[in-house]
């Protein structure tokens, strides 16, 4: 379906032509003056000069063009030149009975879908998920849903830190505890044994004592070097452990990430590549562009036009040893040899913007990508607390992800419980349903690259742009739809009515504006979008909902249409917190 600014842009269009003006003048836009009319076209001021006419000689002109235009129920020229709209009931009516009938609300499929890969979450392994995990995976997941809902072909990549340094460090310091373990006895041959020694959470204490040992003890750094390189030439005790190692972080983190309602098509890590990477250095090599400075082997990616300082890439350190830029780019060539995608996005921290930066323009340079695949990288801002700082537990600890589910979930079940008699099992669904819109409406509806505050009472509040809010709206409308249901209606039969009051018309364009929204959302790659329109749309059912009796209307017409406009409303807002990620309770 075209958009409906489109088609009032199309009448324009042929107005100015037909008064003998430049159809291109016919431009509309949505009003900035609602008080006067809903959408407006600033044509007649843009061809003044042109046609060395006054501008409002020309409006004047154009508007007697539209006089019984099926588009606009009026058409004022106002001074100095504006064209002032205001849309027929008629022709938002047929529009809004044409998205009810299409299964996609009037979101037109493109016409060469592309195929997207994207790289978000990047968790590590044996390291808890914590507050900065929380963005790459809220955002990236409503990325991927948002691209796929607008007809492309989309695959998540959960991208696992799970090779170098930090896993040699894992490994020694279970030695150094547990010499004993057959993993580590060299000479053995036999099958390893299926179970891990270890639970998760013995498991991330193992980390950070490494770490923390290793920063002090050169001994003890030079023994976990020696561990990682034995794990990537593939010792088989090595091999075994890291094995286990990664299978007890990996059904962690699903379980994690699966609480978040994310889910990644792909489980695939930085080890993966490895036995890839001596074969993307000889193509590297061979192309002329990598070569040994200071013992590394490295890439130049400066470029003439640079403002500031971009050093070279490194390929491999002077012991051979691979980077995570190394593994990136083995990806970046495994990616396009196996998917062979027209796209690739990466969700990180802001604070990688150089170091992507290089990475892209290395796999541009040596050819792993050919020019006409794009390279998407979208840093995100910072979660703070209220002072302004990065957020931290109360005690000043990092505040694990699980953590910030279950205090949020907490008081959503505060908040729910207070004065309402629901049962309790279904408050405790109802409470962690409601969470998760306040946490991913909370990140979502801020810019990706901008930092925010994460203000628990604002984000769990029933009121305000929040997801509980939006929850609440559809809620209401399921209500309503239920109970004429109960009177004996049948909402797929209601058909839509003029409206009757400016509210209900205000609620009717909101809908009209549905697939505009969403393009515009995924072609520039901004969930905060949808939030902002199903913000606008919650309110402008809420204005309207105050005014109306929808239940005890007694003309049987005008009841059954505003149901219409009631079931639409519900479809589009459940449409849009799908693609955000989350979903609406039946009561709350
Ligand atoms: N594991 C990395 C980290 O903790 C993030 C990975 C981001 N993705 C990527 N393809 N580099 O910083």
């Amino acid at each position: 379906m075209k958009k409906i600014l489109d088609l009032i842009s199309e009448e324009l269009k042929n107005a100015f032509e037909a008064a003998g003006y430049d159809g291109a003048l016919g431009k509309a836009t949505i009003s900035n003056r609602p008080d006067l009319c809903e959408y407006q076209c600033n044509g007649a001021m843009a061809g003044a000069k042109q046609y060395k006419k006054a501008p409002i000689m020309i409006a004047n002109e154009v508007a007697e063009k539209m006089q019984d235009s099926a588009v606009f129920a009026e058409v004022n020229a106002v001074a100095p030149g504006f064209l002032n709209l205001k849309i027929k009931e008629e022709f938002l009516l047929s529009y809004l009975q044409q998205m009810r009938a299409d299964e996609k609300f009037g979101m037109d499929m493109p016409e060469s879908p592309r195929k997207v890969v994207i790289d978000y979450g990047g968790p590590n392994i044996a390291k808890p998920l914590h507050v900065g995990h929380l963005r790459s995976a809220v955002i990236g997941e409503s990325i991927k849903r948002i691209l796929r809902y607008c007809g492309h072909e989309v695959i998540g990549d959960v991208h696992l830190g799970d090779w170098g340094l930090q896993m040699g460090l894992i490994i020694t310091e279970l030695k150094e505890r547990h010499p004993e373990w057959v993993y580590f006895d060299e000479s053995y041959t036999g099958e390893y044994p299926t179970d891990a020694p270890f639970t998760i959470s013995e498991l991330e204490e193992v980390y950070p004592t490494a770490s923390g040992k290793s920063k002090v003890d050169p001994e003890y750094k030079a023994k976990a070097m020696e561990d990682t390189f034995k794990l990537q030439s593939g010792v088989r005790g090595h091999r075994a452990i890291w094995n286990q190692v990664k299978n007890v972080s990996i059904s962690d983190l699903k379980a994690n990430y699966d609480n978040l309602g994310v889910e990644f098509d792909l489980w695939k890590g930085e080890s993966d590549v490895h036995d890839i990477i001596p074969g993307m250095v000889e193509f590297m090599k061979a192309g002329g562009h990598a070569y040994v400075s200071e013992g590394a082997l490295v890439v130049d990616v400066k470029e003439e036009t640079d403002t500031k300082e971009i050093p070279p890439c490194m390929i491999l350190k002077s012991d051979g040893a691979s980077l995570y830029n190394t593994t990136d780019l083995a990806t970046i060539q495994e990616r396009m040899e196996t998917i062979n995608p027209d796209e690739l996005i990466y969700l990180t921290d802001k604070r990688q913007e150089l170091y992507f930066e290089q990475v892209f323009r290395c796999a541009r340079k040596t050819g792993l990508v050919t020019p006409d695949v794009k390279l998407v990288w979208l840093g995100f801002g910072t979660v703070n607390g209220k002072d302004g700082k990065p957020f931290k537990t109360r005690d000043g600890g990092v505040m694990r992800l699980e953590n910030l589910i279950k205090e949020t979930t907490d008081e959503m079940y505060r908040k729910i419980t207070e004065g309402h008699s629901l049962p309790a099992e279904e408050a405790g669904q109802t409470a962690k349903i409601i969470a998760l819109s306040a946490l991913k409406y909370g990140d979502l509806s801020n810019q990706i690259a901008k930092d925010y505050v994460f203000d628990l009472d604002r984000f769990t509040s029933f009121e305000g742009d929040t997801g509980p809010y939006i929850l609440y709206t559809i809620v209401r409308i399921k209500s309503i739809l239920n109970k004429y249901k109960e009177q004996g209606g049948d909402v797929n039969a209601a058909m839509l009515q003029k409206a009757v009051s400016g509210s209900e018309k205000d609620l009717m364009m909101l809908l009209s504006r549905f697939n505009a929204s969403m393009e515009s959302a995924c072609e520039e790659i901004a969930p905060h979008k949808v939030c902002a329109y199903i913000y606008d749309l919650a309110n402008a059912f809420n204005h309207f909902y105050h005014e109306t009796k929808i239940l005890t209307e007694e003309d049987a017409d005008k009841k059954a249409g505003w149901i219409a406009v009631l079931a639409l409303t519900r479809d589009i807002l459940e449409t849009c917190i799908d693609v955000l990620g989350f979903s609406a309770p039946e009561r709350m």
